[in-house]
């Protein structure tokens, strides 16, 4: 009771819940009403009540808030561990990040690469589009490229018109991609950069994206299955996904690796893993598990000499893939399967006490 007024059930409920002995030192008032009715407290018992409520409100009012910064910081552990990200990767890219733009150094193979990227996503996106404006037949396509790096890629896909938002987990890569945007006035608006991972991006949007662009970079990911399913994610219905990447085979590690970064010194030594190269295979198998309809692989060759690529059936190197998200939905999706599961268990946990699910709600 509050100087008189009657203390409700519900009020009396959350103190027997707190487990204060309250009913038994209820037993000792003098209680104008049965225990299981409403509670009458005289106003000079009360104040001492008072106060052990305000304390217990205080006690339940602070573990609410404890429990909710575990449970921040355990989805935070729990996103961190399922990063695709490598450590190891992220330092070697460091260190390269100021050559992203010398066309002569060591992403020269890059720079050329755009020669057959650049058609490869342009013509296969307009398949799916019937109204092309000239000059600029990408308007109004959204796209992503996931390790856009110094913006090689990124920069011909916003010259084409496409909107474009690249990502790379080196905070380093996207200064030097948005240094040299500005040169271009015509993408200021047209491109983005972020430094994030792709997981990031998943936790804020999803089916965002007519296009998904990894190009190189499924070759540096830890995880490259559950990569694929934030690409499937991200991706609208029918949208398409670009993955241009090196086989797993005893020629590329003969040439990507022994030759490539240890005789020519074309790529720097460390740059690549040979394990953790892809066959064309084992891609499309994951890509199809995850709900991506593969269209095309290609080979693609790199003539050392010229600094030129060529297309190719022989796909024993380089690949390029194009896939495309199918429109109904075939499997769970992970994330969205964790966030329930966690809230199952929460609630059960908070279902003997009203006020903390209440609490926990916000
Ligand atoms: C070989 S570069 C390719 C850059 C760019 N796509 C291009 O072709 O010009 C690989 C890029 O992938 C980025 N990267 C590495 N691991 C990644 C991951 N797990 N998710 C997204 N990007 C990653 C690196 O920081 C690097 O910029």
């Amino acid at each position: 009771m509050w100087r008189g007024r009657k203390l409700s059930s519900c009020g009396v409920r959350f103190l027997e819940t707190l487990g204060f002995g309250y009913p038994s030192t209820l037993a000792e008032l003098p209680l104008r009403t049965s225990w299981s009715g409403n509670l009458q407290i005289k106003p000079w018992v009360f104040i001492e009540h008072r106060t052990m409520w305000f304390r217990a409100y205080r006690m339940t009012f602070s573990c609410l808030t404890r429990i909710k910064s575990y449970r921040s910081s355990w989805k935070r552990l729990c996103s961190t561990s399922q990063t695709t990200v490598d450590s190891n990767e992220v330092k070697t890219f460091l260190a390269l990040a100021h050559k992203w733009w010398d066309e002569q150094g060591v992403f020269a193979p890059l720079h050329s690469m755009n020669d057959l990227r650049v058609p490869f996503i342009r013509d296969n996106l307009l398949k799916t589009s019937a109204n092309h404006q000239l000059g600029k037949p990408l308007s109004g396509m959204k796209i992503l490229d996931v390790g856009c790096g110094g913006g090689l890629l990124t920069e011909p896909l916003g010259r084409l018109g496409a909107s474009v938002i690249g990502i790379d987990p080196v905070d380093e890569n996207i200064k030097i991609a948005q240094h040299h945007k500005s040169f271009d006035p015509g993408l200021r608006k047209r491109i983005e950069y972020r430094a994030c991972s792709l997981e990031e991006i998943v936790e804020e949007t999803a089916e965002t994206f007519d296009a998904v662009v990894a190009s190189e970079v499924v070759e540096h990911v830890i995880d490259i299955e559950a990569f694929m399913q934030c690409c499937y994610r991200v991706l609208k219905p029918s949208g398409s996904l670009f993955v241009t990447t090196i086989n797993k085979t005893q020629l590329s590690y003969a040439l990507g690796i022994v030759f490539s970064e240890q005789i020519a010194g074309i790529v720097p030594k460390g740059t690549h893993t040979w394990e953790k190269f892809v066959s064309p295979e084992k891609l499309e198998s994951i890509l199809e598990s995850n709900g991506l309809s593969v269209q095309t692989v290609a080979g693609m060759l790199y003539n050392p000499f010229s600094g030129y690529w060529h297309w190719s059936e022989n796909t024993s190197l380089n690949y390029a893939a194009h896939a495309i998200r199918s429109k109904v939905q075939e499997h769970p999706e992970p994330a969205e399967l964790f966030s329930k599961r966690e809230t199952e268990e929460l609630s059960a946990n908070a279902s003997t006490n009203p006020c903390v699910c209440e609490e926990l709600k916000k």
